[in-house]
């Protein structure tokens, strides 16, 4: 259950370095596209924060999204602020089970009424469906989502499925399934989509919560800007070899030993809003387009059901980058924005753009 422990209390306790505290908080700075003069104060507010109760419920989904956050080669300063976060409730990780869970999740709301953040993985089979396609401890998706919503502070909704269907949604979607935000409609609610979602995005929204008491400014889908504000296209390291129109055409050609942009293979970095391309995945080592694969979209609504991840987006798009001024104004990570504004003016990249949409995507 939560305690009054502070963050800072627990992280001294799990040997974290006030130097590798700072570190965290800069890096979130960072993320968050605030000024360094921002670092005291983040530090320090993470420092005194009482440690708010979570309750994780997952519903229809593969426990890609949990793996994705605990699956550290060691314990990170992210790790430990979010094992630190009270997760009072976690189907998959807590060691409770059967009635004693179920009892676990009741007194997690009740001790912190009005309180608590609910974070979802998964779809659940809407209103309507049969409740049968999914229940946990005989309870429906739908009927468990709605009684922990209802005294919770925010909704979280971790990964594509929860954020918008995603892969149970997929045609011809057999469960009926819907995202959290198609029948939660009356508690604020960030979308954190991803197949899975990069684990600091996840704890950079908990981080933003504890630090300012409200949740970070979101895009219109509901996801977080400093994290989804620029398209994969805009921060990727192959972006040059795009302006100079220089494409791998099959995966095992020269021009693919050479690392040149892989939009010819299916990428849909232009249309993809995310961070893999500065975050990266694994602690930083790697990412799909770094490991020579281009994006499938994976963030975004639909991609499932887009498909043609093989098959080069149809429609020139360059259209879809956001000029750097509008990338400034959008605050992605600091400093990779200016050097996209340098770029853009260099390679005339900012031209007149059309939208290219998921719909249209393998349609050329
Ligand atoms: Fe990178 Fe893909 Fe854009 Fe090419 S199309 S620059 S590989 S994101
Ligand atoms: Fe997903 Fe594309 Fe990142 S497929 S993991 S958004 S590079």
């Amino acid at each position: 259950m939560a305690d009054s422990t502070t963050l800072g209390e627990s992280l001294r306790r799990n040997g974290v370095s006030r130097r590798g505290f700072l570190k965290f908080c800069a890096a979130t700075a960072s993320m968050m596209a605030l000024p360094p003069s921002m670092i005291p104060r983040i530090a320090e507010a993470l420092e005194k924060a009482r440690r708010p109760s979570v309750i994780w419920l997952s519903f229809q989904e593969c426990t890609g999204c949990t793996e994705s956050l605990t699956r550290s080669h060691a314990p990170t300063v992210e790790g430990l602020i979010f094992d630190s976060i009270s997760l009072d409730y976690h189907h998959t990780l807590q060691v409770a089970s059967g009635e004693q869970a179920e009892a676990a999740r009741e007194a997690a709301m009740h001790e912190n009424m009005g309180k608590y953040i609910v974070v979802v993985d998964g779809s659940i089979p809407g209103p309507g469906s049969n409740p049968g396609y999914s229940t946990i401890a005989g309870i429906s998706n739908y009927d468990m989502l709605m009684d922990t919503v209802k005294g919770a502070a925010a909704v979280v909704s971790v990964g594509t499925c929860a954020a918008f269907g995603g892969l149970p949604k997929a045609r011809p979607n057999p469960s009926g399934a819907v995202a959290i935000q198609d029948v939660v409609k009356d508690k604020p609610i960030v979308n954190v989509p991803g197949c899975p979602p990069i684990p600091q995005v996840i704890t950079g929204v908990l981080a933003h919560y504890l630090v300012f008491g409200k949740l970070p400014e979101l895009d219109s889908l509901k996801r977080p800007l400093a994290f989804y504000g620029q398209s994969i296209h805009d921060r990727c390291y192959r972006r040059p070899f795009y302006d100079k129109g220089l494409f791998a055409e099959n995966f095992n050609d020269e021009g693919a030993r050479k690392g040149w942009c892989l939009y010819r293979l299916g990428c849909k970095g232009p249309m993809t809003y995310n961070a893999c391309a500065t975050l990266k995945w694994g602690l930083g080592w790697s990412w799909p387009v770094e490991s020579g694969h281009g994006c499938l979209g994976c963030s975004e609504p639909d991609f499932w059901d887009a498909g043609g991840f093989y098959q080069a987006l149809s429609i020139p798009t360059s259209n879809v980058t956001r000029t750097a001024a509008a990338a400034v104004a959008a605050g992605a990570v600091i400093g990779v924005a200016a050097g996209l504004a340098n770029k853009a003016k260099k390679s005339g990249a900012a031209k007149k753009h059309q939208t290219v949409t998921v719909d249209q995507l393998g349609k050329g």
